[in-house]
């Protein structure tokens, strides 16, 4: 069992939780952002995957800044990434956080800003205004597209962490996480 806290070894339990269990959830949610551009209007499964896409993704935004802090509280005794590739990686996790961020940020920007609000669980989140700020529009053209290059850059991180560190240098670094 790891330490709850992160340590230059290994990541703790808590930034393992935190990172598997938003795995699951990212797949549920490109799950549903997949049916909703693959199947017609009409069909069930992608009704059925679709009721869950805005309560999920405001949870998934709630769950990253909840693991931005932690991150930041665990800073100065997380692993350091080593290696010909450790720039590439630092970068490559900040483009992580930030779609993490940005891509559920502008759908929330757009309803407080907009005519229709917002629910989280049942529950009024951003109640609807009676005229919409017309800049708080403009981002959310690109929610969709920006979604779909976050699901590129995991498929990029998946492909590293296995492909690249487990099978080809097999140098620890999905152990760190994973074991
Ligand atoms: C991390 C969280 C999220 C991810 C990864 C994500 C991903 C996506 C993707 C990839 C699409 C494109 C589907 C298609 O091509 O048909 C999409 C569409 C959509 N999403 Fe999300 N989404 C997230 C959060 C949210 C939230 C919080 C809301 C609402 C509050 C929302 C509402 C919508 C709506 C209404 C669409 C259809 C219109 C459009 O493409 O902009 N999403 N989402
Ligand atoms: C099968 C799926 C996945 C595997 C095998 C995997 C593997 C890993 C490993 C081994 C690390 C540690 C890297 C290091 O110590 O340098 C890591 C860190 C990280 N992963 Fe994943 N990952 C997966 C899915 C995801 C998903 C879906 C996301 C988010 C969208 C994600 C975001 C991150 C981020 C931001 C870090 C940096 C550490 C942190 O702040 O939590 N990973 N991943």
């Amino acid at each position: 069992m790891p330490p709850l806290t992160d340590t230059p070894l290994r990541y703790g339990a808590i930034s393992r939780a935190l990172h598997w269990g938003m795995a699951l959830l990212f797949l549920a949610q490109f799950l549903s952002a997949a049916a909703h551009w693959a199947l017609p209007r009409e069909n069930p499964v992608r009704e059925l995957l679709w009721s869950y896409h805005s309560d999920l993704g405001l949870t998934l935004f709630a769950l990253v800044l909840l693991r931005g802090i932690w991150g930041l509280l665990n800073m100065g005794r997380r692993p350091v990434e080593t290696g010909p590739l450790a720039g590439a990686a630092r970068i490559g996790h900040a483009v992580l956080y930030a779609l993490m961020i940005i891509v559920p940020g502008v759908r929330i920007l757009s309803a407080i800003g907009g005519t229709r609000g917002l629910d989280y669980l049942g529950f009024e989140l951003v109640p609807a205004r009676a005229a919409e700020i017309a800049w708080t529009q403009v981002p959310v053209a690109w929610h969709g597209e920006m979604g779909w290059v976050l699901a590129l850059v995991i498929l990029g991180h998946i492909a590293m962490a296995v492909g690249y560190h487990r099978l080809l240098r097999n140098d620890g670094t999905l152990a760190r996480m994973a074991g």
